[in-house]
């Protein structure tokens, strides 16, 4: 049940979206809907993340919403209670990861050395987050990963774009990558739906 491998095959872009007004919750996971996108990593970075979170897991059933930046096992129990579907850490320790664990809801944990791979294998999970992808060594790191250890799925986040996520997609051991590009502040500040739908539809194309 913790394992997060099935999340990783939802979409091929899991958008990772801050949302400051939770007025924009429902419209924004509607928008990704529109353009094909049936996921989010809403993070817990802002006051009112919990509340975001609880509108998009009521009023969007056609989204899986899970939820990111946790950083505490606190965290990770105020996130389950608002309705999330699945739990993403940056990072991990051992307290937490063996709390989130215990929630029996699939975990994408944050891992960016090989040690921190073994570490999470040890706990049972196949499926990690790559995070920050870009800076940690890329594509190429991953690949390296794979020979040694061909059997963890992972998604790469951090510093990805519309642009770059085709040379992590075509690993073997990358299903999804995970981004903040489909949501730009901006846009999600003057509610132009209408943009976010079309950077979903051009994400979802990465799957095809
Ligand atoms: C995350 O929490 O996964 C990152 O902030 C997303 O990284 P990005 O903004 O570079 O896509």
């Amino acid at each position: 049940m913790a394992d997060a491998t099935s999340v990783l095959h939802v979409s091929p872009v899991i958008p990772v979206v801050t949302i400051d007004d939770p007025q924009h919750a429902v419209p924004v996971a509607r928008a990704l809907a529109d353009g094909g996108i049936r996921i989010i990593e809403l993070t817990l970075r802002t006051d009112s993340a919990l509340t975001s979170l609880k509108l998009i897991a009521n009023e969007v059933p056609d989204i899986l919403v899970g939820a990111g930046t946790i950083l505490t096992p606190g965290q990770a129990d105020a996130a389950v209670a608002a309705g999330a579907q699945f739990l993403v850490s940056p990072g991990v320790t051992p307290a937490l990861l063996g709390h989130m664990l215990s929630l029996d809801i699939p975990v994408l944990p944050g891992v960016a050395t090989v040690g921190e791979v073994m570490a999470v294998l040890e706990s049972g999970l196949e499926a990690m987050k790559f995070f920050p992808a870009g800076p940690a060594g890329g594509p190429a790191y991953l690949a390296a990963i794979g020979a040694p250890i061909p059997h963890v799925q992972f998604c790469p986040t951090g510093g990805i774009s519309l642009a770059t996520a085709p040379d992590y997609l075509s690993l073997t051991n990358v299903q999804c990558v995970g981004g903040s590009w489909l949501t730009p502040r901006a846009a999600v500040e003057s509610g132009n739906w209408q943009q976010i739908t079309e950077l979903a539809r051009q994400a979802s194309a990465l799957g095809i």
